[in-house]
């Protein structure tokens, strides 16, 4: 979609990292942004930056896991807007740190409500209202991690591979019924943010249980640690972002030297279509 003043960008998780700098970057083109976040505060300070940019920015208090609250805030959106051109769901946790086999139910639900039920109830409650007006574009931020499988994330693995699936059965869906509406999924390597710190969001209902022995869990978090290392700064991602929406990209890559890395996949995809071959006489 071409990006042009007088459009209704509407971005959740908009109060740090990469939404703030996506909802930022579309304000200096001249939209109008509506910053949906879980924090108050952050939020305020976000769109109050944003505003003595000369932004029209407006902030949603909003828990994009709770389906009603998603619906509201689409409502106050149109109310205070009266369209929506552009939707970025973006808000996003990091979920469980460690072996799989000691998660927590609690470290799914939080991770899932969040990083997919958060897509879900976006991509609900507005793209009705997109389809009844001009059409438009979504994007789904989702993350290297969908496309690819570090260990010791299964959460954050799980919950991203969601949203590049589901990404891709919209894009289907809304061009199955002749809509112009755009769907992109980004898939960023490491990025400045404060992905690291997602804890301080995680609701008190449901609370980690940490069972992985100390010496373990110290090897893992020094590894993250190491893998989080040399992020691309959050302006340079949002300027690939937009290039890529403005291009009509569906898959959104900014981080080339993690291409070899996608890459591998497909090989091993190959290798094993390889050993799968037609039967005889088929
Ligand atoms: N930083 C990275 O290296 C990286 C890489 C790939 C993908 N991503 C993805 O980018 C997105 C943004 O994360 P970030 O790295 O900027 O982290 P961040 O922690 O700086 O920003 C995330 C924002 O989401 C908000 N949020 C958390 N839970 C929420 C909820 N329930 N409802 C509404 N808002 C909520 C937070 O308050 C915060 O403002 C996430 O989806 C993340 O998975 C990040």
């Amino acid at each position: 979609m071409k990006l042009e003043a007088g459009q209704v960008a509407v971005v959740t998780g908009a109060a740090s990292g990469i939404g703030f700098a996506i909802a930022t970057a579309l304000g200096q083109r001249g939209l109008a942004v509506a910053l949906a976040d879980i924090e108050a505060k952050a939020l305020d300070q976000a769109s109050r930056r944003l505003q003595a940019e000369g932004i029209d920015a407006q902030p949603f208090v909003c828990d994009v896991a709770d389906a009603s609250a998603v619906e509201t805030l689409a409502a106050a959106v149109m109310a205070r807007f009266g369209r929506v051109d552009l939707l970025v769901n973006n808000a996003g946790v990091g979920g469980f740190l460690g072996p799989l086999w000691d998660s927590h139910p609690n470290d799914w639900s939080w991770a899932f409500g969040v990083n997919v039920f958060g897509v879900v109830n976006g991509l609900r409650a507005f793209l009705p209202r997109m389809l009844a007006g001009k059409g438009g574009h979504v994007v789904n931020v989702a993350s290297l991690a969908g496309l690819t499988a570090p260990p010791f994330l299964s959460t954050y693995v799980a919950t991203k591979h969601a949203v590049v699936g589901l990404s891709e059965s919209l894009k289907q869906e809304l061009a199955a019924i002749g809509s112009g509406i755009k769907v992109s999924v980004v898939c960023p390597g490491v990025v400045q943010s404060r992905i690291a710190d997602s804890e301080r969001n995680r609701p008190a209902d449901l609370a980690a249980a940490v069972k992985t022995p100390a010496a373990l869990l110290d090897r893992i978090r020094a590894a993250f640690a190491q893998a989080m290392a040399d992020p691309m700064p959050t302006d340079e991602l949002a300027r690939r972002v937009l290039a890529g929406i403005e291009r009509d990209d569906f898959l959104i890559l900014t981080h080339p030297d993690q291409n070899p890395q996608i890459l591998q996949r497909l090989v091993s995809i190959e290798q094993s279509v390889g050993r799968n071959p037609p039967a005889a006489g088929h």
